[in-house]
């Protein structure tokens, strides 16, 4: 059986952008893969973090992963600092990176923007620990965003240059992109990702905001200047980007949508959005409701670490067999 990982770092509530560029394609991957999914808390932390909301935040993700309709039976929920290999692991694979691959990589560079002498070194480790947590695995693939892709292929790279230096160690993996919905827009900004650490709250929808916050945020989303409902991403990016939303929540093709609300202009449209993603999100809230606080959701961390654990120090040990590290 083949097999997946993917990683959400637990920095801020996740959006909607999260929850249709990721997690939702995680659920039907159990039925099929191996599948490990990740809350990447050691990547979270290569910005401040405030100790007890991040905490908070570890606990709100892992509840969402249950949530959205994972089951601990199938795939393992783990939190990446309970398995110690992966910074090991990430250590030697900076050691096989080149600072120029590095210092390459667009979020690095957006993130480090402005922050003068003082950019966090983690920021610029950051793409080696995320090549660590797909390699310990022997991951086949990885179901991410757009955002991440370039990540990946620097993943490929250390794997191979490593390989190439060693042995067969590591499987290459593959990047798994969502047909669409791969890059969910911001509703202030057409042509800017929807970020759950956008400073603007009006800019993204949180899995967990009520029904009159997601009507309101909806209702003020950006349209573009004429008052057609049609999808043109490069001349109408914004009601493109609330024609995906649309579509990925109701099942709608996008020129269903097109001929639902021909000549209606954007009122009807953003009214019936707003429902549209009210009711996709109410299930998954509601479940979230009743594990957040429940001591099943400990259980299955413990079990999810204990699990990953294992697979991950079988693999750190051919590692550093190879390497020269390990004890014969
Ligand atoms: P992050 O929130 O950066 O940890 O991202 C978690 C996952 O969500 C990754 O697979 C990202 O590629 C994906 N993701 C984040 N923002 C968006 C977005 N606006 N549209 C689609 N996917 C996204
Ligand atoms: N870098 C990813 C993000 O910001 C999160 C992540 C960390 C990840 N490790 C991973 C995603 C491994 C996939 C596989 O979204």
């Amino acid at each position: 059986m083949k097999t997946i990982f993917s990683g959400i770092q637990p920095s801020g509530i996740l959006t909607l952008g999260n929850y249709l560029g990721a997690m939702k394609h995680f659920v039907p991957l159990q039925d099929q893969f191996n599948c490990f999914y990740c809350i990447v808390d050691q990547h979270a932390i290569t910005v401040p973090q405030e100790p007890a909301v991040l905490r908070e935040n570890i606990r709100r993700l892992a509840a969402l992963y249950l949530s959205v309709g994972l089951d601990p039976n199938k795939m393992t929920l783990f939190v990446q600092s309970e398995v110690p290999a992966h910074a090991k692991l990430g250590w030697i694979m900076l050691c096989t990176s080149y600072l120029g691959e590095l210092e390459r990589m667009t979020q690095f560079k957006d993130k480090s923007d402005g922050r003068g002498e003082s950019i966090p070194g983690g920021l610029l480790a950051y793409p080696p620990l995320m090549a660590a947590d797909i390699l310990l695995y022997g991951t086949d693939f990885v179901p991410v965003g757009e955002d991440q892709k370039q990540h990946l292929e620097l993943t490929r790279d250390l794997a191979a240059r490593f390989n190439n230096r060693y042995g067969d160690i590591f499987t290459i993996p593959e990047v798994r992109l969502p047909e669409t919905g791969a890059r969910i827009m911001s509703l202030a900004e057409g042509t800017k990702k929807m970020s759950k650490s956008d400073p603007n709250q009006g800019a993204f929808i949180s899995m967990l905001d009520d029904a009159d916050t997601i009507t309101k945020k909806i209702k003020r989303a950006q349209t573009d200047s004429d008052s057609v409902v049609r999808y043109d991403k490069a001349e109408k990016p914004a009601v493109s980007n609330l024609m995906t939303i649309y579509s990925l929540c109701s099942g709608k093709s996008l020129e269903e949508i097109e001929a639902m609300y021909e000549g209606k202009g954007y009122g009807a449209f953003k009214t019936e959005l707003a429902e549209v993603v009210v009711e996709t999100l109410r299930p998954i809230q509601e479940r979230f409701e009743q594990l957040f606080h429940s001591s099943e959701l400990d259980d299955i961390l413990t079990a999810g670490a204990e699990k990953a654990n294992k697979v991950a120090n079988e693999m750190l040990y051919k590692v550093e067999k190879v390497m020269g590290m390990a004890r014969l």
